[in-house]
């Protein structure tokens, strides 16, 4: 068996995965956000190293399995939060998480000093997410916190560290800091040095598949593992969840609907440039890159929707709604800007709205709109990629919107693409379970695990009436950013 540990914002999941690809067992423990004031987000570091230990526990008692039976671990984790360690390797104040957004005037200056130079190397703009902008934001406000620190981590690589005593990180996550040089794979030289930062504060980069180390002894006594159990670096949750969904070669695109949306699209090579409108991270599969768009708000707009208008009721049930209203809404048109947005805008202040609601117009329509709406702000990195000459024909759909048959294809429709849906889809963990599998050496590439792990349930074509539909909608759509984005003026 190998396990793969996903760290994610809410709760830590572990899935037990045999050699075929079977999912043999499932544990997962949550924790909270510290939010102390308006726009932080924070977690203590302790409290993951604490709940992982009792879901891996929990895994194994609950699976039965001899502890020396499992061969290797690896992690996904939620990105860019920044965990300040000091010269004794103690955790100096609570980890920023990538969903904070104090840091908005670091963001500025980062841009200000750095421009087009930060997008030639990093590959990315300035977001208040990244870790850069958190480390800039310690150095102003905590300049004695800041004093103290010896290395910075990333909240995966501090819990493999807690779980193996080794530090390092890899280029996925390490991408996410934008103190990275993506192409080249290591510590950006010139922006570390822009900003006055120490260079001991960036760890060794190890490779995503590689090595770090074995469990400590009191950690595998703890989970009721062999201390012999190999751990493998691992990478970033967006990463891995494309390595989960076998996004593994050059052009394969992916479509995941969680909290917030994404579109992924696997790049084999570092040259791209998307200017700053799309990310750009490194891979967690050897020497790859994906560029990819984030929605703030997917299924958070849809959380939003029920919880204020049909408190109560089931996502089927709002999906079945949809289902009843043809493509179109009936001319009902939603932007789900509702917590700003990040493509193709970057923009923190722009805010959501409903257009073209009419007296007939039923709770129907609305739920209809609102799913439609998400699906028109992932087009717009679709937008890009086809802009930039990419070929999208066919995407792997995964996370809530993948489970529906009605938003997979309002999904085809609206990116005019083939949809394809996954038999088992498990997330990020079963993409670091991959990474596990590969560096115990069952599979001699991610491709070939993929072969054998991964299997395509459902594909979904697009209707052509339904995509000249919402083609004339998509245009529409494109204008209400600019018409609204004065109110915010
Ligand atoms: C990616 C991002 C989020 C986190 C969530 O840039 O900020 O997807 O990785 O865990």
């Amino acid at each position: 068996y190998v396990i793969g540990v996903d760290l994610g914002t809410s709760s830590v999941k572990a899935l037990l995965v045999d050699q075929w690809g079977s999912v043999c067992g499932e544990a997962s423990s949550a924790y909270p956000l510290i939010q102390q004031h308006s726009g932080w987000s924070e977690q203590d570091p302790e409290v993951w190293v604490e709940r992982t230990i009792d879901a891996l526990h929990a895994l194994v008692t609950a699976s039965g399995v001899q502890g020396d039976a499992v061969k290797g671990i690896s992690f996904s984790g939620q990105m860019h939060g920044l965990v300040l360690l000091d010269e004794d390797h103690q955790v100096i104040r609570n980890a920023i998480l990538w969903n904070d957004t104090r840091t908005s005037a670091e963001c500025r200056r980062i841009e200000e000093r750095l421009g087009e130079r930060l997008l030639a190397t990093a590959k990315n703009r300035a977001l208040e997410g990244f870790t850069l902008p958190k480390l800039l934001w310690v150095q102003h406000n905590e300049p004695d916190h800041f004093a103290r620190a010896k290395t910075f981590l990333l909240p995966k690589d501090y819990l493999r560290f807690r779980l193996t005593g080794n530090i390092a990180m890899e280029p996925s996550d390490a991408a996410g800091t934008i103190l990275f040089d993506v192409a080249n794979r290591r510590w950006s030289d010139e922006v570390v040095a822009a900003f006055d930062l120490p260079r001991h504060l960036c760890p060794p980069i190890v490779d995503s598949d590689a090595c770090v180390g074995t469990l400590l002894p009191e950690v595998a006594a703890r989970i009721g593992l062999a201390a012999t159990v190999r751990v493998f670096a691992g990478g970033a949750d967006n990463a891995c969840g494309a390595i989960g969904a076998g996004i593994l070669s050059q052009g394969q695109t992916m479509c995941s609907m969680g909290t917030s949306g994404v579109i992924l699209h696997h790049e084999q090579d570092g040259s791209a440039d998307y200017q700053g409108k799309l990310h750009f991270f490194n891979h967690a599969q050897p020497r790859a890159f994906y560029s990819m768009g984030v929605t703030l708000a997917a299924g958070y707009s849809l959380t939003w929707f029920r919880d204020t208008f049909v408190p109560n009721e089931a996502y089927d049930d709002l999906l079945a709604r949809a289902r009843r209203v043809p493509p179109g809404a009936e001319g009902l048109l939603f932007a789900p800007y509702l917590v700003g947005e990040r493509t193709p805008y970057a923009d923190a202040n722009i805010r959501g709205s409903f257009i073209g609601v009419d007296a007939s117009h039923t709770l129907d329509a609305f739920a209809r709109a609102v799913v439609e709406g998400i699906t028109f702000s992932l087009r717009d990195a679709i937008e890009i990629l086809r802009g930039r000459g990419r070929r999208i024909e066919r995407i792997v759909s995964i996370g809530g919107g993948a489970k529906s048959d009605t938003w997979l294809q309002i999904q085809a429709d609206i990116f005019n693409s083939e949809v394809v849906r996954l038999h088992s889809e498990q997330g990020p963990a079963f993409g670091a379970a991959m990474i596990a599998a590969v560096g115990c050496e069952w599979y001699p590439t991610l491709e070939a695990c993929a072969r054998v792990f991964l299997k395509e349930k459902t594909s979904v074509h697009p209707i052509p009436e339904n995509v000249r539909t919402y083609q004339a909608l998509y245009h529409i759509y494109r204008e209400i950013y600019e018409s609204t984005r004065r109110m915010n003026e």
